[in-house]
C-alpha cells in the first residue's frame, strides 16, 4: 500500500476523492463542506456519508485517539474501494500520542484492505487506494513529518502481518496441513533478513521424546511438524520465544466435537500463525531483540490408531499426563513445545492459543486472556497490548484451582474434574510444563474467542482476525526501548 504525506493545505492536493473524519460528530469544524446535505439526509456525525458532488466520504469517529482513527481509517477504505477511484487524501488526526495516531491510521487502511476471496468465482478484485496525507492537521498543530511517515510505515507493516496471518487461519484445511505451514515458515526466512527456519518431522519428535506432541497427530494422515523459526538481529537487546498452537484441525479426536463445535476449528492453527507473523514482522521493523517462533503443527483427528482417553503420556519434560478428553489436545502439544522452547533460554516466554472454549464463555468473543504468574508481566503486556485497540483481560490463578487438574492415574490431567474456570484450568495444566528459572518470564495468551469470526466487528471482517499479532508487534517494540 502506497501512503504519503504532503507538506501542503489539503485543498492544494489534487485527489479523486478526499476522507474528512467527523470527530464526535463536531459538524461545525473547517473541514466540512456539506453541511446543507447533512441536513436534508439527517446525517448527525454518526456512521459514513458519501458527499458525491463535493467528492468528500465523512467518516464519523469517537474522538480523536488512535484507536477512532484506526476504526475510522479501516470504514473510509473500505467505502472508497468500492468507488471508481485511484486514490483519496486526507488531512492530519493526532491527539497528544502523535506517533500511534499515525501507526494506526496506517493500519486502519491496510486492515480495511484486506479480504479473502480466492474461493469466489465472483472476486471483487478491488486495485489499491493511492493515499495522500497532507500535513494539515485537524487541531492546526504542527508536527514532524519525517517521525510521522516513520510511524506510517511502521502501522503499514504491522497490519501488513496481521493480514498475513489472517491469510493462513482462513485457508481451507485440506490445504493448509502442517506440511503446508512448514513450507510457509521456509519461505518467510527465505524472503526476509535475518530469519532462520528449521522444519523438524515426526522421526526428531520421538527421538526428543515428545510423546504428547506426537499423540495428538497420530490419527492424521497429515504428519505432525515442530517449526522453529528465529530472527537474530546483530547484538539483540533481549531474547523473546513465542510458542504457537498449530492445530491445523481440530476435531476434537475420539472425544469427537459435536458438529456445530467443529465448524471452524481450521482457525485452531491461529496461534500458530501469528507467533509466524511476528516472527516477519520483527525482522520488516528491523527490531533489535532476537525473537524466536516454535510452532507445533498438527491435525487432531479420529482412526484406529487415535490417541484414547486413558492413554497416559510422559512429555519430553518427564512429566506424565493422563488424557481424560482427546479434545484438550492443545496443551499437550503445547506442553511439549513449551518445554523445547525454554532450551532457546528466552527472556520472555509468550504462548498464544486458541485453547479453550471456556475462555470465550469467561471473558466474551471480543476479548483475548492474559495468564501467567508474574503480575508485572501480564500487566505491562495488557498496557502495551492495548495500544493496538484490542482487548485483553488479565485472569489470576490461585492455589485451589490446581486440586482441579490433580490426577490419580499420573502427574496431571488433562482435564479439569470441574468446568468451571476452564481457561485459568488449561493455564495452569500448561504453568506444570514451565520451568522455575523460567516461571516469571512466562505468559499465556488464551485467543479463542477473537482469533476468528462468524460476525463481524470494529475493524475485524468475517473469518480470521490476525489477533494478537499487532499487539505482540506493539509488545516487542516497546520492549526494545527498556
Ligand atoms: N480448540 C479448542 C478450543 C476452542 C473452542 C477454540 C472454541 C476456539 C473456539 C480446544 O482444543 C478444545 O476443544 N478445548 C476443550 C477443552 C475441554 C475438552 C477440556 C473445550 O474448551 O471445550
Ligand atoms: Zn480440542
Ligand atoms: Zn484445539
Amino acid at each position: 500500500m502506497q501512503i504519503d504525506i504532503l507538506d501542503k493545505e489539503i485543498d492544494n492536493i489534487s485527489a479523486d476523492f478526499e476522507v474528512v473524519f467527523v470527530v464526535n460528530k463536531n459538524l461545525k469544524h473547517e473541514f466540512i463542506k456539506d453541511s446543507k446535505l447533512f441536513k436534508i439526509a439527517n446525517y448527525n456525525g454518526e456512521g459514513v456519508f458519501l458527499a458525491l458532488e463535493n467528492k468528500i466520504l465523512y467518516v464519523g469517529i469517537n474522538k480523536l485517539d488512535s484507536n477512532s482513527i484506526r476504526l475510522g481509517a479501516f470504514n473510509a477504505y473500505k467505502n472508497l474501494e468500492k468507488l471508481n477511484i485511484s486514490g483519496f487524501k486526507i488531512a492530519s488526526y493526532f491527539d497528544t500520542n502523535i506517533k500511534d495516531c499515525f501507526v494506526a491510521l496506517a493500519e486502519g487502511f491496510v486492515l480495511g484492505s484486506y479480504d479473502f476471496n480466492k474461493y469466489k468465482s465472483n472476486k471483487k478484485n478491488y486495485k489499491n487506494l493511492k493515499i495522500t496525507v497532507s500535513s494539515q492537521s485537524y487541531t492546526k498543530e504542527k508536527f514532524c513529518i519525517e517521525t510521522a511517515m516513520q510511524s506510517i510505515n511502521k502501522g503499514i507493516i504491522i497490519a501488513y502481518c496481521a493480514n498475513f496471518a489472517k491469510d493462513g487461519v482462513n485457508e481451507i484445511p485440506q490445504i493448509y496441513t502442517p506440511k503446508m505451514m512448514a513450507k510457509q515458515a521456509q519461505n518467510i526466512a527465505k524472503n526476509n533478513l535475518n530469519i532462520e527456519c528449521q522444519i523438524y518431522d515426526e522421526k526428531f519428535l520421538s527421538q526428543e521424546k515428545m510423546n504428547a506432541f506426537l499423540a495428538v497427530s497420530r490419527a492424521s494422515t497429515n504428519p505432525p511438524r515442530l517449526i522453529h523459526l528465529s530472527y537474530k538481529p546483530k547484538k539483540p537487546t533481549k531474547r523473546v520465544v513465542f510458542v504457537g498452537k498449530g492445530l491445523t484441525y481440530d476435531s476434537g479426536g475420539l472425544s469427537l466435537k459435536p458438529s456445530d463445535y467443529m465448524l471452524t476449528m481450521k482457525s485452531d492453527k491461529s496461534g500458530a500463525l501469528a507467533a509466524m507473523a511476528i516472527i516477519e514482522g520483527a525482522s520488516k521493523l528491523n527490531l533489535k531483540i532476537e525473537v524466536h517462533a516454535v510452532l507445533g503443527a498438527a491435525e487432531n483427528m479420529i482412526g484406529a490408531n487415535a490417541y484414547k482417553p486413558d492413554d497416559v503420556l510422559i512429555t519430553r519434560s518427564g512429566k506424565s499426563v493422563e488424557v481424560r478428553n482427546t479434545d484438550a489436545e492443545g496443551r499437550l502439544v503445547l506442553a511439549d513445545c513449551l518445554d523445547f522452547a525454554q532450551d532457546l533460554n528466552p527472556d520472555i516466554l509468550i504462548d498464544i492459543a486458541t485453547l479453550t472454549g471456556a475462555c470465550v464463555v469467561g471473558v466474551g468473543e471480543f476479548t483475548s486472556a492474559i495468564m501467567g504468574n508474574s503480575d508485572d508481566l501480564k500487566y505491562y503486556f495488557k498496557k502495551i497490548a492495548q495500544r493496538s485497540g484490542d482487548y485483553f483481560t488479565v485472569l489470576d490463578f490461585n492455589e485451589y484451582l490446581k486440586d482441579l487438574i490433580k490426577s490419580n492415574m499420573a502427574d496431571v490431567s488433562n482435564t479439569a474434574s470441574s468446568r468451571y474456570g476452564g481457561a485459568l484450568t488449561a493455564g495452569l495444566f500448561l504453568e506444570n510444563f514451565i520451568k522455575d528459572e523460567y516461571k516469571d518470564k512466562w505468559i499465556h495468551l488464551d485467543i479463542a474467542g477473537p482469533a476468528y469470526l462468524e460476525k463481524s466487528w470494529g475493524y475485524n471482517t468475517f473469518g480470521a482476525t490476525g489477533i494478537p499479532v499487532r499487539a505482540c508487534l506493539y509488545f516487542l517494540d516497546a520492549l526494545k526501548d527498556n
